[in-house]
């Protein structure tokens, strides 16, 4: 493995060069290729018009949006669907899931509102209960009416992961296991088949550095013909012309977002390629080491750190964490406070660098 040239891949992001640009968990840095490409896109509509070949073309963008979403996955371009976001992928799954009223989803606690929101519409709306275990129990916490399990592959709050080894028994057994991919998908390795998950949610504007609206939806093989597609419209089907009887595509883009731009498509897609051209190996190495080294000096300097995983997400307990937030903001380095908690939360790229990590300890003290 090629270590990451860190010259070379944070002279992309124009952000970097003023900002210690630590929130890729909200949302990652802007490249110039990626602001190059959807420029582009916007430019030729601009001229061009937007008739039929635009149209193709936003499905050529699609197909190759998917490819590389797949890719990242461990997927086959069939498996995957592409979203505006992960809460959106998560909201088609779990809508449908074949789920009767007494029937029990299991969650972590502590899940992001992403999540969390299409659990309560599943409790509000379809009379299903769900119930809330610590994430490292949630594999043997199963009950005599569990349908489905369902927890973050990355903690937000922490970057503490999930007991995958565990869920992949579980899943084994039959049993639908969902992730919420948002804190991993580009920031550590993703297997789907090794996770052996039903399904797999995750954001492209995140740790792909694609623009917001963008993400994926993974649906096993097994799932396919039985999740339920509650949302149907032309990209549904594959033959669209065929009326109210039109048949739905047989892979994954049946659960397809209605309608995705050509200039966001474009920016995920120069977005993706710019990250893979360093290695998806390397890039999540980089990240790894980078959030180790901030874990230990943060430690050091006697800031209580939240338990975590070998993750890109690092976050420490602080008595005033809004206050603090803004404070860092005011010098030039961007972290998030997480309402509710006394967390900070700092997230940790291949783009960062030592130096990133000097000012935000410099910073907090
Ligand atoms: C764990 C987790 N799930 C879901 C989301 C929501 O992601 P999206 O905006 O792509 O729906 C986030 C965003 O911060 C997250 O951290």
């Amino acid at each position: 493995m090629t270590p990451v040239d860190a010259a070379e891949l944070r002279a992309a992001f124009p952000v970097l060069e003023q900002v210690a640009y630590l929130n890729a968990g909200s949302d990652g840095p802007v490249s110039r290729q990626a602001i190059a490409a959807a420029t582009t896109e916007l430019e030729h509509q601009r001229d061009a018009g937007r008739a039929t070949a635009h149209f193709e073309h936003r499905r050529e963008l699609c197909d190759t949006q998917r490819c590389h979403y797949a890719g990242l996955l461990g997927a086959a371009p069939e498996n995957v669907a592409l979203t505006t976001s992960t809460s959106e992928g998560i909201a088609i799954a779990l809508a449908g899931l074949p789920l009767a009223p007494g029937d029990e989803i299991l969650c972590a606690e502590g899940e992001h509102p992403g999540l969390l929101g299409s659990l309560q519409a599943a409790r509000d709306l379809r009379g299903v209960s769900v119930r809330f275990v610590a994430l490292s129990r949630i594999a043997d916490s199963l009950g005599p009416n569990t349908r489905a399990v369902t927890c973050a592959h990355v903690a937000w709050r922490t970057g503490e992961t999930a007991p995958v080894e565990a869920l992949a028994a579980l899943a084994d057994s039959g049993m639908p296991v969902l992730y919420d991919g948002a804190q991993a998908v580009g920031a550590i390795p993703v297997d789907v088949e090794e996770l052996g998950c039903a399904i797999y949610a995750g954001s492209g504007q995140k740790w792909l550095c694609g623009p917001d609206g963008t993400g994926m939806l993974y649906v096993a093989s097994a799932w396919l013909e039985r999740l339920e597609v509650t949302r149907r419209g032309y990209a549904s089907f594959s033959e669209p012309s065929a009326g109210i009887d039109a048949p739905l595509c047989d892979d994954a883009r049946r659960y397809d977002t209605p309608s995705l731009s050509a200039e966001a498509s474009a920016f995920a897609i120069a977005a993706y390629e710019l990250l893979e051209s360093f290695g998806w190996d390397a890039v999540h190495a980089r990240g790894d080491e980078l959030a180790s080294e901030l874990t230990l000096r943060l430690a050091e300097r006697g800031h209580a750190v939240a338990s975590r995983g070998n993750t890109t997400l690092v976050s420490w307990h602080s008595d005033e964490p809004a206050a603090v937030k803004t404070r860092l903001a005011d010098a030039g380095i961007v972290v998030r406070d997480l309402p509710g908690t006394d967390l900070l939360r700092a997230s940790v790229g291949a783009w960062n660098d030592g130096h990133d990590i000097d000012r935000l300890l410099r910073a907090v003290g």
